[in-house]
């Protein structure tokens, strides 16, 4: 575990209402083990499991509890706070405190100092697993996974406090120290090189007209900019889109599927993690006419050939400890058609996502596959957060 880019941070931790609040506490001798200064924020609801007084020995700093304390507002008020800050974490984060995040709520220091801050923010859910899977509560969960510069720490399975086994207990201190620790500068795949194919393809049929799909690109860039972010030299292979690409990530333009594969083919023997994201049409019209095909001269039938499937022939060209990523696009049996696609296509990781849930939206729901090991089912995140966990398992594959 690399947690040096805590070092020198201002590290504000929020704490709810949870009978996870007791780890909040060894996640804060993380923090500043690593280096970081921290303060802590108590919700009232928070405080009936933890002692501020012990939150405030372990960080060195008084708690913070109060919206309105006149006191604290003339030395560090829920501003100053929120500018002090170069990360919020909350963790956990209770159904209650997700309801007031995602409606913009300031009706106590927590949420008040969340929508004041321009910083970062991490959220770690914990609950108990009905609460976790209930409509409401998801909802809440995409809607602050969509605010800017926001991420979510996917809770975990397993035997939970209330006696009952499933999903929603807070993940562990590490693994929410390492989402931190990544918001600064994940260096876990610096010097690699990563290629990404991202958007549609466009098959053209005359001067006028082509075959596409609905593809936007959104998760193929904001993969590229994860990658980026972690250090990687990225290249991204797209079909046309309107997505900007990030700094310091070299953008090849394609239009077909054929281009698409020559492109990837000249980088791929020097490929560390090939990423396929792209909505690769997988028939193109047989013959291309250079005018527009008149309606009365048009056949009842289109004739079409296969196009290459990008994916299998650019495998066949990548060095041996290359990490091959795929995703599966589904209308329906999202997790035996993945299944089968990422056997088929001797993938590592395979990320499902329905077709309906996914294409041209700003986030996704993502159940991920690995050859290797067990799945795990995302929650529904934006595509930004989603990439960020995506990087994170495909950088652990890389050092195995
Ligand atoms: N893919 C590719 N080239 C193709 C078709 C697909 O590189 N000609 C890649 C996609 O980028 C994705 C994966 O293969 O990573 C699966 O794509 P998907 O469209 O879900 O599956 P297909 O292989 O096209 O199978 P089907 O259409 O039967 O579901």
């Amino acid at each position: 575990m690399n947690l040096s880019s805590l070092s020198n941070r201002n590290l504000l931790l929020g704490i709810s209402g949870s009978i996870a609040a007791y780890k909040a506490c060894e996640l804060l001798r993380l923090y500043q083990k690593h280096g970081a200064n921290t303060r802590v924020i108590m919700t009232k609801q928070a405080q009936e499991f933890v002692t501020p007084l012990t939150m405030q020995g372990l960080s060195g700093n008084e708690v913070h509890t109060d919206l309105v304390d006149y006191k604290a507002e003339s030395a560090m008020g829920h501003i100053q706070l929120a500018r002090w800050a170069d990360c919020l974490i909350i963790a956990p984060a209770s159904a209650a405190i997700l309801a007031r995040l995602a409606g913009g709520e300031a009706s106590d220091l927590l949420s008040a100092v969340f929508l004041a801050t321009t910083a970062p923010r991490l959220v770690a859910p914990a609950m108990n697993k009905e609460m976790w899977a209930k409509q409401a509560t998801q909802k809440n969960v995409t809607q602050i996974s969509k605010f800017k510069d926001t991420y979510i720490v996917q809770p975990e399975s397993g035997w939970q406090a209330c006696g009952e086994i499933g999903e929603g207990r807070l993940a562990e201190p590490t693994q929410i120290a390492e989402n931190t620790s990544a918001i600064f500068k994940s260096n876990s795949l610096a010097g690699r090189k990563v290629l990404i194919t991202a958007g549609p393809t466009q098959e053209p049929l005359d001067q006028a007209r082509f075959i596409s799909n609905y593809s936007s690109g959104k998760m193929g860039y904001a993969l590229a900019r994860i990658a980026v972010e972690a250090g990687a030299k990225v290249t991204l292979v797209s079909g046309p889109t309107n997505c900007e690409p990030p700094d310091n990530c070299s953008l090849v333009k394609i239009e077909t599927a054929q281009e698409m594969l020559e492109a990837c083919a000249k980088r791929a023997s020097v490929t560390d993690v090939f990423i396929a994201a792209a909505a690769v049409a997988d028939w193109r019209p047989q013959s291309y006419d250079a005018n527009k095909i008149k309606k009365a001269s048009m056949a009842n039938t289109l004739p079409l050939i296969e196009n290459p499937d990008v994916l299998i022939e650019i495998i066949k060209l990548l060095p041996k400890h290359a990490v091959k990523v795929g995703f599966a696009a589904e209308a329906t049996n999202l997790k035996a058609s993945a299944t089968a696609k990422l056997k088929r296509k001797k993938l590592d990781v395979i990320c499902g996502n329905l077709i309906g849930e996914s294409f041209a939206k700003d986030d996704n729901k993502i159940l991920m596959l690995f050859a290797n090991k067990p799945a795990k089912q995302l929650a529904r995140m934006s595509k930004l957060s989603a990439a960020r966990q995506i990087i994170k398992e495909v950088s652990q594959l890389l050092k195995n």
